[in-house]
């Protein structure tokens, strides 16, 4: 059956809903293209963990977002308290299209998520659903004297 035909034995309804929904959710970036990646310096960077800037990392759950280069003008990392009091850290950039959207949930033990097109992801990147197959990246971390957190590849 042709493809008009099959639409048209649909009705108006469903075929807006194919199309609508590929609109905002299909892409053929699921897998076999390199995620995009924040390029961090060779040796990492350093946060103060004595900063205000990083105040909700108090609390297990919470998380900000830093920036790895003082030259980007955009924030590029989440940094994270999961729910054992580890700190963590991952690319903002969702591995699905790139779109800055990435966050930390407490549920389902601690989860990563894009809220553009709903991706999820554990804790060491691997997606958690359909919308991608391309893991987010996660980076090191290593507390240091001063309360100081070294981030890096
Ligand atoms: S860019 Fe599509 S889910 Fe994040």
């Amino acid at each position: 059956m042709e493809r008009k035909a099959f639409l048209k034995t649909l009705g108006a309804g469903a075929a807006f809903a194919l199309t609508f929904s590929c609109l905002h959710g299909c892409s053929d970036k699921g897998g076999g293209e390199e995620p995009l990646v924040p390029e961090i310096p060779e040796g990492g960077f350093i946060i103060d963990l004595n900063a205000t800037t990083s105040a909700n990392l108090q609390n297990n759950g919470g998380f900000i977002f830093v920036k790895s280069k003082s030259t980007f003008t955009q924030n590029d990392v989440i940094v994270v308290r999961n729910l054992e009091g580890n700190l963590v850290a991952a690319s903002k950039y969702c591995s699905h299209e790139g779109n800055p959207n990435v966050e930390f949930l407490s549920e389902d033990g601690g989860i990563y998520r894009c809220d553009v097109h709903g991706s999820r992801f554990s804790q060491d990147g691997t997606p958690l659903n359909s919308i991608t197959t391309n893991p987010l990246k996660i980076y090191n971390t290593e507390l240091l004297a001063d309360n100081k957190l070294r981030i890096f590849e």
